[in-house]
């Protein structure tokens, strides 16, 4: 018997397993994980050698703990179906949120899998000590989430071929410090989505129409220590937080991360009205979340109650709607619908980064431990 993804101790061990499972018809799911449009999740490649001279001596103190937390590994052997996995009756499903679901799974699976490539790659260029064993750490963790949703997905028939994935799938590059704002930001989201998915599944159970939300909230702390890692990485220079343009790239990471999860959230209906959430209330609460975790280590914040916000994420929403009507209608009146429904989608991402921020006093410790 092979050894399940769950129990690999490293994002090597946790791939081969789940290519060591039997073949599935999995084109379709590894096709849409292969697409990269700005709303797809992207694979990333930097300047690894940069990322590699941090140096961490003047946060070693919280740096320790937080790497001895996650080599205990209190996660090992979590992300399996146990008795607690409930049968799913995917035939019963309703076609559409069945569609919506499976998306959104291959959609997760490939933002799992897009970290766990990015940080093995980081520990297999690596040299400093520091550096390599955070990022093999992070590498573990990230596959083995992928390899759990790639499980849930199995039993629907479908896989995303990790391997290929990690082959063929473009990679884009990022200059390290903005490797920092986004990853942060997106392990720091991914945190605030979990667990706002699990709190809300533990007062209303009978909209739980999966197992795998029950390990949402084993999987969200995975996922607050990765953010908690790249705060410190951004702590060893104060530059990144500090400087005007610097300020506002943060910004700017802030309003990207933010208006991509809005809009491509309202792209599920489906999926949201099965788990009983409205995903207005469900964007704002998880903004909410992320943005008082970020004060941590950004010096500003977004105001998501400003009275431009909402109704410029709703245009933004509106104009993505009618880009992908113009992709379905093709030809050049669907080009021309495209066209403008960029231009639109600009002008409202512009009219959300002339919003004023709220600033924010960042404390000397950014250490924080999951509190929602
Ligand atoms: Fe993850
Ligand atoms: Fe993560």
């Amino acid at each position: 018997m092979n050894m399940h993804s769950s129990n690999a101790a490293t994002a090597e061990e946790a791939i081969a397993a789940q290519e060591a499972l039997p073949p599935l018809t999995n084109e379709e799911a590894t096709q849409v994980a292969m697409s990269n449009t700005l709303l797809t999740p992207r694979f990333y490649t930097t300047d690894f050698d940069e990322m590699d001279a941090i140096d961490v001596s003047s946060v070693r103190d919280e740096w320790d703990v937080l790497i001895g937390q996650m080599k205990a590994d209190p996660n090992k052997g979590h992300f399996k179906k146990n008795e607690d996995w409930d049968t799913v009756d995917w035939d019963g499903m309703e076609p559409k949120l069945k569609a919506e679901f499976i998306d959104f799974l291959i959609s997760s699976c490939t933002a799992e899998f897009s970290g766990c490539v990015l940080y093995k790659e980081m520990k297999r260029r690596g040299s400093n000590k520091d550096i390599t064993e955070l990022f093999q750490l992070m590498a573990r963790d990230e596959a083995r989430h992928a390899g759990f949703i790639n499980d849930a997905l199995r039993e629907a028939g479908i896989a995303v071929n990790l391997g290929f994935l990690t082959q063929a799938k473009k990679y884009t590059y990022f200059r390290p410090k903005f490797i920092y704002y986004a990853t942060y930001l997106s392990e720091k989201i991914g945190y605030a989505r979990y667990i706002t998915i699990f709190r809300h599944l533990e007062a209303h159970p009978e909209h739980r129409f999966h197992p795998i939300f029950k390990w949402f909230c084993e999987w969200c702390n995975d996922e607050f220590s990765h953010g908690e890692a790249f705060a410190l990485l951004l702590k060893t220079d104060p530059k990144l937080t500090q400087t005007w343009a610097n300020r506002m790239w943060i910004k700017f990471f802030l309003t990207a991360v933010f208006s991509t999860m809005w809009v491509r959230d309202h792209q599920r209906p489906e999926f949201h009205k099965a788990l009983g959430v409205d995903p207005k209330w469900y964007g704002q609460e998880v903004f909410r979340k992320t943005s008082e975790i970020s004060k941590q280590v950004f010096p500003m914040t977004l105001d998501i109650d400003h009275p431009r916000w909402e109704p410029t994420l709703n245009r933004m929403q509106d104009a993505n709607v009618q880009i992908a009507e113009g992709r379905k209608q093709g030809g050049v009146a669907g080009w021309a619908k495209r066209m403008v429904g960029s231009a639109k989608a600009g002008f409202a991402f512009v009219s959300l980064l002339t919003i004023p921020v709220e600033k924010n006093a960042v404390p000397d410790s950014p250490r924080l431990e999951p509190a929602y």
